[in-house]
């Protein structure tokens, strides 16, 4: 269901379900690109008038509020980027909800204190999650559901909240769904998928999804190293998910039966620590212990050599989907490996795509405006679950 099958939206309290989760350092928003995604929902329904009640969860409070998960500084950059007044309710289902809501007139917008301040939102016992999407429920006349980065969580405002009053999915979703579906039916060849981030376990699933659809793999960030270990590489103190050597073997002999290639980087930044400090020199992948560190060495990023390889590869494609940094991009002497990266994907002859907020947190925070990628996704798990071909809740529960 889209936004169109509401009908006239104009005087109705509508409840959106964004997804503000924007990374924060010190309470200032280093990257807003979650609540600029936002935009064009809340634009085209504060236009015909509507009663606009924001919801998001920020972070992973326990259940109780905490001052530094507050919405507050995502509200404010919001009222700047629409240009209009924002109401910040200071609860979320309370008096201070309750009393901003009914203030609203047509065409105003507020938004609620963090989902997470209540344990209902991501209760797993249904009967709590629905208590509390019921109390939502009282805030609202319909749901628009676009938060696109949480759709793969079922929880209140999410799933619970969508069978409550009528719902549907709002223009992010709309878009996401649109360019994730090109990766996913008929993709134009070469198919490239970029995989980095620190957890092969967390992109297991979509490794074996891939590996019938792609032409290549390539694969950086601290996830490499297990693959390099299942090589028999000794990699130091690097990252290393020993449990997960067997599954990487098996995709390694998988891809090679397919004619997948899986590419390793050849070469990796050695550090003497992790942290800004620390020393660094570059060395071979299969000799990442013979430098000066030893074993006590860990990998911070891929090398040179990986990096102009995998540019390479990635500007030779005509789809690319890339998730996971290659390296502590947060540390200047190992952004480069990333930056090399995202700098390739702006030169794709087709179509690019960055998955995930910590890679789309990265190429804004190196320099590079949306507008050079073919789509950044504001959804990190979410979209990796939909490539894997997981049935979503939040999506399923709007009929999609
Ligand atoms: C994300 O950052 O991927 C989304 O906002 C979902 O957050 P979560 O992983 O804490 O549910």
């Amino acid at each position: 269901r889209t936004l169109s099958s509401l009908g006239s939206l104009a005087g109705k309290r509508v409840l959106v379900r964004c997804d503000l989760n924007v990374p924060l350092k010190d309470g200032v928003i280093t990257d807003d690109g979650r609540i600029r995604a936002s935009l064009p929902t809340l634009n085209a329904l504060l236009d015909q008038g509507a009663r606009v009640v924001v919801m998001s969860h920020l972070g992973r409070p326990d259940g109780a509020p905490e001052a530094k998960y507050s919405l507050e500084p995502a509200a404010i950059r919001l009222g700047e980027l629409l240009g209009k007044p924002v109401a910040f309710a200071t609860d979320t289902v309370g008096e201070s909800a309750t009393a901003t809501v009914s203030t609203l007139a047509d065409g105003q917008i507020a938004v609620l204190e963090n989902l997470r301040f209540n344990p209902g939102e991501t209760s797993k016992d249904e009967a709590e999650r629905g208590a509390f999407a019921a109390q939502l429920a009282e805030l609202g006349d319909v749901l628009v559901s676009d938060g696109f980065g949480v759709v793969h969580r079922k929880q209140a405002s999410v799933y619970d909240l969508a069978k409550l009053v009528p719902s549907a999915a709002g223009l992010l979703i709309e878009t996401e769904l649109d360019v994730l579906d090109r990766l996913t039916e008929n993709p134009e060849r070469p198919y490239t998928v970029v995989l980095g981030g620190s957890k092969v376990s967390d992109k297991l699933g979509v490794i074996s999804h891939l590996l019938p659809r792609v032409d290549t793999i390539l694969v950086g960030g601290g996830m490499v190293f297990t693959f390099l270990a299942a090589q028999g590489y000794k990699v130091g103190a690097s990252l290393l998910e020993v449990d997960q050597l067997d599954t990487v073997r098996g995709y390694i002999s998988d891809a090679e039966a397919r004619g997948v290639k899986i590419i390793l980087p050849t070469d990796i930044v050695m550090a003497s620590k992790f942290g800004a400090d620390a020393e660094h020199v570059v060395a071979p992948a299969d000799a990442l212990e013979d430098t000066a560190f030893g074993a006590t060495g860990m990998g911070l990023d891929i090398g040179p050599e990986t990096g102009k390889a995998f540019a390479e590869q990635i500007k030779a494609s005509k789809t690319v989907f890339w998730n996971g940094p290659a390296g502590v991009f947060e540390i200047p002497a190992f952004a480069e490996g990333t930056r090399a990266i995202a700098q390739a994907l702006t030169e794709v002859d087709g179509l690019s795509v960055v998955g995930g907020g910590d890679s789309a947190a990265a190429v804004r925070i190196l320099g590079f405006a949306d507008d050079q990628f073919g789509h950044i996704s504001t959804g990190g798990g979410a979209s990796l679950e939909f490539l894997e071909g997981k049935r979503l809740p939040g999506l399923e529960v709007l009929g999609w």
